[in-house]
């Protein structure tokens, strides 16, 4: 029997799953410390996670008989990769499972930051009744700069194009004439930075990307750019961001990600007026929950099975 410990929150229909596999049984225990997760490790063959909980060397190595790592969802940060990879340890992720749920949660906030949605309602909900303070600012017209021209990027370019933008995007991994397809042009990230009126973030944390939005960066962008990041906080110098919030070029954001989270109390963003805030919420819809409870599910069971080993993101030795 092979046994699988959920230690952060995930789907019903994934759990509905699990229930009914014959040969496995599996625990679902969240909100777990590392030391009470170091103890458990060892029983379990298979781990399913999402951003919670942090798969670290220490946490790998207590996995005796660990053969895969399940993580419900795309960004893989939270597991040290080459700490499995050494131990014969699969990693996979889901990718696609919710992309769409981040496109939509982008579009969301560069429309709501746009139009002043949460001050506005703030304020009508305080008695008031104020509409000149609220003149917001159209996306039509537009041009949208995209750093990261994967999935997640793409959707938010066809959604943006549908809005009337201009879309600009960088990506060194992606082919000038796939972009054009879809009706963007493949730039330099000096010229994404320069162009952009909205600049939106679809990359993975890695050495090269972390806190590419740091002061240069920020040096290079255009007078009230508005920058929007559902991706990952760290690539994003947040004190940087916080200074350019304060004194230009930067107008307003819209964080769904920050550095540590939830963000450290003594995090420069968070009290600023021209920031908008959702508590890493991307992925939060009910299709994308179920798509990727039942897609790492699925995926688990096949790799523990030796059925199949989809969407790897190691090869294991
Ligand atoms: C992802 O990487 O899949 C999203 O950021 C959502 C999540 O972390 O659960």
């Amino acid at each position: 029997m092979f046994r699988v410990l959920v230690s952060d929150k995930l789907g019903t229909a994934g759990l509905e799953m699990l229930e009914k596999a014959a040969d496995a049984d599996y625990d679902m225990k969240t909100g777990l410390s590392k030391e009470e997760l170091l103890a458990i490790m060892p029983e379990y063959d298979a781990l399913i996670i999402r951003s919670g909980t942090q798969a670290d060397a220490d946490v790998l190595a207590a996995g005796k008989k660990l053969k895969v790592v399940g993580r419900a969802g795309i960004g893989v940060d939270n597991i040290d990769i080459p700490a499995a990879t050494a131990q014969g340890i699969v990693v996979m992720n889901t990718p696609g499972s919710n992309s769409i749920a981040t496109a939509e949660q982008t579009m969301t906030l560069m429309l709501a930051v746009s139009r002043h949605t949460v001050p506005a309602h703030n304020s009508l909900a305080a008695g008031e009744w104020n509409r000149a303070q609220f003149v917001g600012v159209e996306l039509h017209g537009k041009v949208l700069g995209i750093v990261g021209f994967g999935r997640i990027g793409r959707l938010v370019a066809e959604r943006a194009k549908a809005f009337g933008m201009t879309v600009l995007a960088h990506d060194p991994y992606v082919k000038a004439e796939d972009a054009a397809k879809l009706g963007v042009s493949l730039v330099s990230l000096d010229r994404v930075f320069s162009q952009a009126d909205y600049l939106t973030l679809h990359t993975a944390v890695t050495p090269q990307t972390t806190k590419m939005i740091n002061r240069p960066a920020l040096k290079k962008m255009k007078n009230g750019v508005i920058i929007i990041n559902v991706a990952r906080g760290k690539l994003i110098d947040e004190a940087a961001l916080a200074e350019a919030l304060q004194e230009g070029p930067v107008k307003a954001a819209a964080l769904d990600v920050y550095t540590s989270e939830p963000p450290a109390a003594d995090n420069p963003l968070i009290d600023l007026s021209n920031v908008l805030h959702t508590p890493h919420l991307g992925a939060s819809t009910v299709e994308a929950q179920r798509n990727v409870a039942t897609q790492i599910v699925s995926q688990v069971l096949d790799c523990l099975r030796g059925v199949e080993t989809r969407n790897a993101v190691n090869k294991p030795s």
